[in-house]
């Protein structure tokens, strides 16, 4: 889009947005504090709960756009595909007969058994329906077994980097998130570590595999020896494998399930997965849990209580998702493979930047370190002066690091990692081409 303001106009207009932006997060922090104390109007509860860093990001490269700027986009947690076909019909289906109601709280019969399909396909189990809830998203499904089975003070072991609403989540079922770091330079755990912070308050462990932010995907070895540690010590082992397909390079990803004797009864094993991310259908809503019928009896007397059920036009969506073509998952994942080869060969030409390459996801976890220690800091100059939208590590539990996504277009990756080096590297080029503007770098 051509600008329609004089040059010297939008600049001024631009630096105003950003400068009003970082005066407002500066008040915000300034004042949390007293706010903290003084409105008690709130619950001290709600109040410890962090907001989403993406949305802050996002509003700010919206209001840029606005403006005409040509903000790059690396922050999405979302494809770009078009919702597959099969979910198109079933939830069109549902519209035109005008046949939209409630539905039981655990999900109508017919999604339900396209899961246990599912299930005995991907995860080599057979479930019952009463194993299954469905729910409005991957979130809520985790929403519900963490409030199901957290008293106050238990303990949530979380592996960092860890998604970002693993936290908040435990916190607003006042349980406690302990957070064990992967061995240096690695986004790997050692299992002697997660012993090591284990406690007699400790209730699960979430593995998150392949894993969003780093792209890291845990070795067969190390899934088993997990299961069977949690198997053993009674500690619930929540495995969201909401991207468990989106795996790069021929590697295989292997269900925890295998590495079990235990009937789903029995383990303690609970699986976490959705349309949102391997079908890009993040808008429909639809995520599941599978977990044992004494659990999942729980969580649909809080789903009964909180949104009764998810959306049947959706439920829909989702069931035609998962019994169409399965072609789709296998475009998608071509598409980012390819995608996450661009990506990775362009993050090189920054000097002293280390990108693990990742098993899977549509995001990667740079270390930043050489140039910043602050991840906020550095996502705020590289939005200000590149352009370019990223998310800070230190909301994944990995200071220094930057997640970048590249389930965009390959255009935006190039572009997006060349206006990162541009923005950092001494040894880049002095000038870049942001949208028709030449701009120079004068801060080095
Ligand atoms: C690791 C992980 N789990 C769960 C979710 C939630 O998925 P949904 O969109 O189905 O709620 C996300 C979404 O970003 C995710 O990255």
């Amino acid at each position: 889009m051509k600008n329609p303001l004089p040059h010297e106009i939008h600049k001024y207009l631009v630096k105003v947005i950003l400068f009003a932006n970082a005066l407002s997060d500066k008040i915000q922090k300034h004042f949390k504090m007293k706010w903290s104390l003084q409105d008690m109007s709130l619950s001290h509860q709600a109040r410890q709960i962090k907001p989403s860093a993406t949305l802050t990001l996002n509003e700010k490269a919206r209001q840029l756009r606005v403006l005409g700027e040509p903000v790059i986009h690396l922050g999405i947690g979302e494809p770009k595909n078009k919702a597959p076909i099969g979910a198109i019909l079933g939830s069109a289906g549902k519209l035109n007969a005008g046949d939209v109601k409630y539905t039981p709280t655990d999900g109508i019969p017919s999604l339900k058994k396209a899961i246990i399909r599912y299930t005995e396909e991907y995860y080599g189990r057979l479930v019952s329906p009463e194993n299954i809830i469905v729910s409005t998203g991957a979130k809520q499904s985790l929403f519900n077994v963490i409030y199901s089975i957290v008293d106050p003070q238990d303990e949530v072991i979380l592996l960092a980097p860890y998604w970002v609403s693993y936290p908040e989540m435990v916190k607003m079922a006042y349980g406690i998130p302990v957070i064990v770091t992967p061995e240096d330079g690695t986004f790997y755990h050692r299992m002697e570590d997660i012993k090591r912070s284990v406690s007699s308050y400790t209730k699960a462990i979430i593995l998150n595999s392949p894993n969003n932010p780093s792209g890291a995907m845990y070795p067969p070895d190390f899934i088993g020896e997990i299961v069977d540690f949690c198997e053993t010590k009674g500690i619930y082992l929540i495995m969201d494998d909401i991207y468990h397909r989106l795996v790069f390079s021929g590697k295989k990803w292997e269900p925890g399930y295998k590495y079990t004797n235990k009937d789903t009864e029995n383990s303690k094993i609970i699986v976490i997965n959705g349309v949102s991310k391997l079908y890009g259908m993040t808008g429909f809503r639809i995520g599941w849990v599978i977990a044992p019928r004494k659990l999942t009896e729980i969580m649909v007397n809080i789903q009964a209580n909180t949104t009764s059920c998810p959306s049947v036009v959706l439920q829909a969506a989702a069931e035609g998702a998962l019994t169409g073509q399965q072609g789709v998952v296998d475009n998608l994942r071509m598409t980012i493979e390819n995608n996450r080869k661009v990506i990775l060969s362009e993050m090189k030409a920054i000097n002293d930047v280390y990108v693990f390459p990742p098993d899977g996801t549509f995001y990667c976890l740079p270390d930043f370190r050489a140039y910043s220690q602050d991840s906020v800091e550095l996502a705020e100059f590289l939005l200000e002066k590149a352009l370019v939208v990223t998310v800070p590590g230190v909301d994944f539990g990995m200071e220094g690091h930057l997640r970048l996504s590249y389930a965009g277009s390959v255009k935006d990756a190039i572009e997006g990692v060349e206006r990162i080096r541009w923005a950092l590297d001494p040894e880049a080029p002095n000038e870049i081409f942001i949208g028709d503007r030449k701009c120079i770098r004068d801060w080095m």
